[in-house]
């Protein structure tokens, strides 16, 4: 299947350079960056050319690597000062997805657990770990979707928001990882894709990826979710998530909530995929995300040849929001699924 084959993030150990698929030019282009200096990776990061909660944290871990091996520090102290410095900023590009920073917090624990070595010894410890990084998704998101797929039947209708594909991760996506491997198994699901305003993932990056995979996959407007659940065409919905609180509300891109809301009044579960780094216990509830705000020209300029807006108009565009944990009927991690009450299962899940 191609779609395996596409490598969003990857690491160029010859050239030391960290090589993004630039998801801002997709379905168009499948241009490869390669990237080597902090300000391109925090650009890379805040302009969504990687983005995905998964993607971000790996994509993070190479690059702090990347960095860091270029350093000439000869003593550990102006190493560590080094690493500490490029992590802050690193970290600044996107608030939303824990990943990030739990990717970064991943690393800098592997320099700390190895400060008795030398330098060139922390740096390949540095390198070993993000790779792990990395394959420890694979295994995760293949994980998260055979879970899910056990909760489907062959011929389902599937709504996603957003894209938690391939390209938001190592492989095989969160969301829609039941999907390939039900595509594998001859499932034969019928996808809905939420275009996912302003910046049109769903539009320009699910419904690539899927259809590039053979999928049935068809391209909706945010609006119109209600139109094909009351067609009784929607039997379950999933979409990833950026952070879950401890208490199971879960911040995911913007419109995931009114989706959640929808499937309540058509009566159709109402699923979260999430691997457990995308959980976060030192979150108490969604109340305590903190949700990005992006420029308004994202809504009315980006994509339209002229502004689609009064000049001056006033804009609010978060890039998330956080659905209600009452509203989810399950959240999917790698080790099983998760039912209400959340504050039991999530805490049990980390035991
Ligand atoms: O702003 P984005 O495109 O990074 O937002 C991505 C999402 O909201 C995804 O659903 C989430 O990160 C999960 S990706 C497996």
């Amino acid at each position: 299947m191609e779609i395996l084959n596409i490598t969003p993030v990857e690491l160029d150990v010859h050239n030391n350079e960290l090589i993004l698929l630039d998801q801002t030019l997709l379905p168009n282009e499948e241009k490869y960056i390669r990237l080597k200096d902090k300000e391109s990776i925090w650009d890379a990061i805040y302009e969504l050319k990687v983005r995905g909660a998964p993607a971000i944290g790996i994509a993070a871990a190479f690059g702090i690597y990347v960095c860091v091996n270029d350093s000439i520090a000869t003593d550990f102290d102006s190493f560590y000062r080094e690493f500490s410095e490029i992590k802050s900023f690193i970290a600044s590009a996107r608030p939303t997805a824990v990943n990030l920073f739990w990717a970064l917090d991943r690393m800098e624990k592997c320099i700390l657990h190895n400060k008795e070595k030398s330098i060139n010894e922390i740096k390949k410890a540095l390198l070993d770990e993000a790779v792990s990084i990395k394959d420890e998704d694979e295994k995760v998101c293949k994980n998260i979707g055979e879970h899910a797929l056990a909760l489907l039947k062959p011929n389902m209708g599937i709504l996603t928001h957003c894209n938690a594909g391939t390209i938001a991760t190592s492989k095989y996506g969160t969301a829609l990882a039941p999907i390939y491997l039900g595509q594998e198994r001859g499932y034969n699901f019928k996808v809905f894709a939420d275009e996912t305003r302003p910046l049109l993932q769903g539009a320009r990056l699910t419904t690539w990826e899927l259809s590039k995979a053979g999928v049935n996959v068809t391209l909706i407007c945010d609006n119109m979710a209600s139109m094909v659940m009351k067609k009784g065409w929607v039997n379950a919905v999933f979409v990833g998530c950026d952070r879950v609180a401890a208490n199971g509300d879960a911040a995911n891109k913007i419109g995931t909530t009114g989706v959640a809301i929808l499937t309540k009044h058509y009566d159709i579960p109402f699923y979260v995929c999430a691997p457990l780094s995308t959980i976060d216990l030192d979150t108490d509830t969604g109340k305590d995300i903190k949700i990005e705000e992006r420029p308004g020209e994202e809504i009315y300029k980006a994509w339209y040849t002229k502004p689609m807006a009064p000049q001056g108009i006033k804009t609010y565009n978060p890039a998330f929001d956080v659905t209600e944990a009452e509203l989810i009927s399950a959240i999917i991690t790698e080790k099983g699924v998760l039912y209400p009450p959340y504050g039991k299962s999530i805490r049990e899940v980390f035991e």
